[in-house]
Parts: C-alpha cells; sequence; structure tokens
C-alpha cells in the first residue's frame, strides 16, 4: 500500500456565492474520476477508472497543504467504481468486480480493505445500500444489464432485478445499460446510459426486491452516476453533455449547470451531497477529464471534483441525522 502525494497547486479554500460552481480539487492529466461519496466528518472518497485506487480529499485541509491523499490501491483490479456506506464511516466499494470492505471508523488509522467477494458479473457499476441493518447492498451491472444483492456479511450475492429498462447497447461504444444506482424513500432510482432514461422501482428496502412496476421517469437524459434527495429530486452528471441535470419526480427536468461547449463539467461522471458549508448545500460532482472532444479545448486534463451550489426542497439527508 502506497501513499503518494501529488503535487499540485490546488485551490483549497474559495469563496461560495449562490449557485455557483467551482473546481473544489483536479487530479493530474490522465485521471478519470469515476464515484464518489462523503465521509459523515465531510471529507470526499472518490474512485479512479484509470487507475484501481481510492482517494480521499479533506476539504478542511489548510490552504498551504494538498487535500488529497491515496486511501487504498487495489492489486489486480483494473480500475474503482460504485463506493456506498454501510456501517457508519464503513463503506463497499468495487474494484472490478469484486466488492471490498473499506472501514474509516477507526480514528488513527484505516485497517485494510477485505475483500467481501467476487461476483461473476459483467461490469459491476454502481451501488446502495440495503436497510436490513445495512448489511446488503444492491450493485447494478452494466453489461449483463441487471441488479445483484450481496450480503457484505456472508459474501452471498444473487440477481434480485433484470428488467428491460435496465438491459445494454453500444450506442455509447461499449455494452453499458443501467449504470448509476441509489436507494431513496422506498424507492431504487437508476438510470440506463445509452437509452438516456431515468428511472425507479418500489422495493423493499431490506431484500432490495420489487415491490412495484419498473417506471420510467423520464428520456432524453444522457447521465451516468447521480445523487437523489428523500422526495426523489435526483441531480444527475451527464457525461459527455458536461452538464448537471435536476430531474423533479414528475419527469420534469432542467441543466443546472455546464453546457456542451464547456470544460467546467466536462465527463460529469458522478454526484453526491456534501456536508452544508455556511448554511449552503452543496452537491459534488466529478468527472473524467477533459480532452479535445466535444469541447474545442487544445487542453487535456485530469478529472476533477467540482463543487456546486444548490438549494435543497426537503431534503431530509444524511447531514440532518435522518436517512442515513
Ligand atoms: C449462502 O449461500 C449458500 C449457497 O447458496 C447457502 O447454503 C447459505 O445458507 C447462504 N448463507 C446465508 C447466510 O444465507
Ligand atoms: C413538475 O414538478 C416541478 C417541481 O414541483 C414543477 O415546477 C413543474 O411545473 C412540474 N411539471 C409538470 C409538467 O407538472
Ligand atoms: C469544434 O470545432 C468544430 C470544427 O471547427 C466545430 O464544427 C464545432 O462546432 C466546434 N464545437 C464547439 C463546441 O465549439
Ligand atoms: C495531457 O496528456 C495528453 C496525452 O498524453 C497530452 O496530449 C497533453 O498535452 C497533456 N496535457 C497537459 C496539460 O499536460
Amino acid at each position: 500500500m502506497a501513499f503518494i502525494i501529488f503535487l499540485l497547486t490546488v485551490v483549497c479554500a474559495l469563496g461560495l456565492s449562490s449557485h455557483s460552481l467551482r473546481e473544489f480539487y483536479r487530479f493530474p492529466n490522465g485521471t478519470w474520476v469515476e464515484n464518489i461519496a462523503v465521509r459523515p466528518n465531510g471529507n470526499i472518497l472518490v474512485a479512479l477508472v484509470n487507475t484501481p485506487e481510492l482517494w480521499e480529499i479533506i476539504p478542511s485541509a489548510p490552504s498551504d497543504c494538498n487535500p488529497a491523499q491515496l486511501v487504498y490501491h487495489f492489486d489486480g483490479a483494473d480500475s474503482v467504481n460504485g463506493i456506498t456506506e454501510l456501517s457508519p464511516d464503513t463503506y463497499a466499494v468495487i474494484a472490478s468486480n469484486s466488492v471490498w470492505k473499506v472501514d474509516l471508523s477507526v480514528y488513527e488509522k484505516a485497517s485494510e480493505p477485505i475483500r467481501i467477494a467476487t461476483l461473476p458479473a459483467g461490469t459491476l457499476n454502481g451501488m446502495a445500500t440495503l436497510d436490513d441493518e445495512r448489511v446488503s447492498v444492491a450493485i447494478s451491472d452494466s453489461q449483463l444489464g441487471l441488479v445483484w444483492r450481496l450480503n457484505t456479511h456472508t459474501g452471498n450475492y444473487t440477481v434480485i432485478h433484470q428488467d428491460m429498462t435496465m438491459e445494454p447497447n453500444d450506442d455509447l461504444g461499449l455494452m453499458l445499460g443501467i449504470n448509476g444506482l441509489r436507494i431513496a424513500n422506498s424507492y431504487m432510482y437508476y438510470d440506463n446510459s445509452p437509452r438516456q432514461i431515468f428511472c425507479r422501482v418500489l422495493i423493499d428496502e431490506s431484500t432490495g426486491e420489487a415491490l412495484g412496476p419498473y417506471e420510467i421517469i423520464t428520456h432524453d437524459v444522457l447521465a451516468d452516476d447521480f445523487a437523489v434527495t428523500s422526495d426523489g429530486v435526483a441531480y444527475l452528471a451527464g457525461l459527455t453533455n458536461n452538464v448537471v441535470i435536476k430531474v423533479f419526480p414528475n419527469g420534469s427536468h432542467e441543466v443546472i449547470a455546464g453546457s456542451r461547449d464547456s470544460t467546467d463539467l466536462m465527463t460529469a461522471t458522478s454526484a453526491a451531497f456534501g456536508k452544508p458549508v455556511n448554511g449552503q448545500n452543496i452537491l459534488y460532482v466529478t468527472t473524467g477529464g477533459e480532452s479535445e472532444h466535444p469541447v474545442n479545448t487544445t487542453d487535456t486534463r485530469g478529472g476533477k471534483v467540482m463543487a456546486l451550489t444548490i438549494d435543497l426542497e426537503g431534503w431530509i439527508g444524511r447531514f440532518e441525522g435522518a436517512g442515513y
């Protein structure tokens, strides 16, 4: 396990104005940031795809310190993807088609991650924790177009969802179907990137199994992972459209940040609610990095974490003590 400190110039402290979008942290050229989770202390965990690593970014780091540090390099894996919290500050993390337990709850030193299971999966991608005392997780399989349930104590797994809304195709270049997956208010929310749909299904919160139909909330949303409030308002990372899309439960949706022509949110990959700062709610958005396409920039730069201030209507989130 190697700790690497990148020598980067990092903007640590910037003022926040209403609905502002700012660069929070940028990784070096070639880094693709794929997923994100926020710790109870407000620190940010991000998963990288170009190298199988989990990193932590510390918002409160002094401005003369590098706020990013390597948490773990998953030897033998190609990439790291979904992250979800089990018991407080203990996480399930996807590294290739294995799921690991990463315990950050010990103050002084994180213990070595433990591999829970390796699944006979296509591509494990998004992941959310179920309510059976937060032992099991639901995991999207983008290549097979289904959802697994994994018991993180026993390592047992089974397929719990398979529906046409999850099916893959190769419209985006690789076999990809269901992508982001989150659970809120008894619904499992998910999107399907090539089909550009955002969906939900009522579930039994303990087993994760369907209690209702698979519903398409809206079409026409190209998206990767997303964050969703307990009221079912979702913030989707808009991939190569370089945007964040807000989707209401009735399906109406709007771009609230970024644009096709801007590198600010270029290849937006995931989103998570941060710990409020000065009374403002923050949505952290990860990106895969900047290249010549589709924005005409001559520069190629690494993936980053952007911070977007947002208004949360009726949100009951982890930092308010509920829904957690
Ligand atoms: C795990 O799966 C195995 C094989 O299906 C089964 O025999 C065992 O009872 C399961 N364990 C639990 C705790 O469910
Ligand atoms: C959908 O809900 C939003 C938020 O409540 C509202 O502003 C919008 O008018 C609704 N759209 C439709 C078509 O009902
Ligand atoms: C990028 O450049 C191409 C060729 O000059 C042009 O057709 C396209 O509109 C440009 N795209 C943007 C987003 O500026
Ligand atoms: C990043 O890497 C690409 C590919 O190696 C290179 O073309 C580009 O100039 C690099 N950009 C910077 C800012 O170093």
